[in-house]
């Protein structure tokens, strides 16, 4: 599957009418929109249809993480929805992505790609120690993507900063989707590493997803477009 722009946008929000409104003025302007935990748990399979309605493709971002056979009813329960990409926690191990993968490929051509969540860049290597993953983060997301690949997974998310490791590690065809992009001069948040949308694409980014310097610019159109405007100059 390829996104017409690489950028897709988060909508992190517990308002259907809010994200409706975003949703319709964006899927023009960016190659998608990720819907997770916060907007799907709130406003569930209606609120994404309001959502879907703007013809963007979707990125369900519910991160599942179970034993194989309720991940893969997980993913047999969003099908309807139709969702282009969804993903799984891959330290959920090599059967349950597996399990995942099979369950998404019966809807077959409109099989959502199914991408592994690695170690989330909220953990350090001391929280990692805490759970007793003496690795580093970064050996731990390689370790965490080449068992995803093996298990039939169409990519990983991961930061910026393990992009060109993962790439030289996994090959061409293994997608990469990328958080903590920020346009130069826009606020960092609570982003603790960020990278411009250029820079990640050139180090081999597929999938940029990008929220706030989106959502929250006065104008969101107008960010998207100069962001879109920005990777093709
Ligand atoms: O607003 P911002 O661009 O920071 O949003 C980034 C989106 O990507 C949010 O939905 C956030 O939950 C998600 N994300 C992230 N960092 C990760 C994984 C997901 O920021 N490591």
């Amino acid at each position: 599957m390829t996104f017409k722009n690489p950028i897709f946008c988060a909508i992190d929000t517990t308002d259907v009418t809010r994200a409706q409104m975003l949703a319709h003025a964006l899927a023009g302007s960016v190659g998608g929109l990720k819907l997770g935990l916060e907007y799907f748990n709130a406003c569930g399979h209606e609120g994404y249809r309001a959502v879907a309605e703007s013809g963007a493709p979707i990125f369900l971002d519910l991160k599942l993480h179970d034993i194989p056979n309720t991940v893969a009813g997980g993913i047999r329960a969003v099908l309807p929805l139709k969702p282009a990409i969804v993903n799984v926690h891959a330290s959920g191990g090599k059967a349950m992505m597996q399990a995942a993968a099979k369950a998404a490929s019966e809807a077959g051509s409109e099989r959502p790609l199914v991408i592994g969540v690695t170690v989330l860049t909220s953990l350090d290597q001391h929280d990692l120690a805490a759970t007793g993953i003496a690795s580093t983060p970064r050996d731990q997301v390689r370790r965490l993507a080449a068992l995803a690949a093996e298990s039939g997974l169409d990519g990983v998310v991961c930061g910026s900063h393990e992009i060109e490791v993962l790439r030289q590690d996994l090959g061409a065809g293994f997608k990469l989707i990328v958080p903590g992009i920020r346009p130069a001069g826009s606020a960092i948040n609570d982003q603790k590493r960020v990278m411009t949308p250029q820079e990640a694409l050139a180090l081999g980014a597929d999938i940029l997803v990008i929220g706030r310097p989106i959502t929250e610019a006065n104008d969101p159109l107008a960010a998207a477009r100069g962001i879109s405007t920005s990777l093709a100059a």
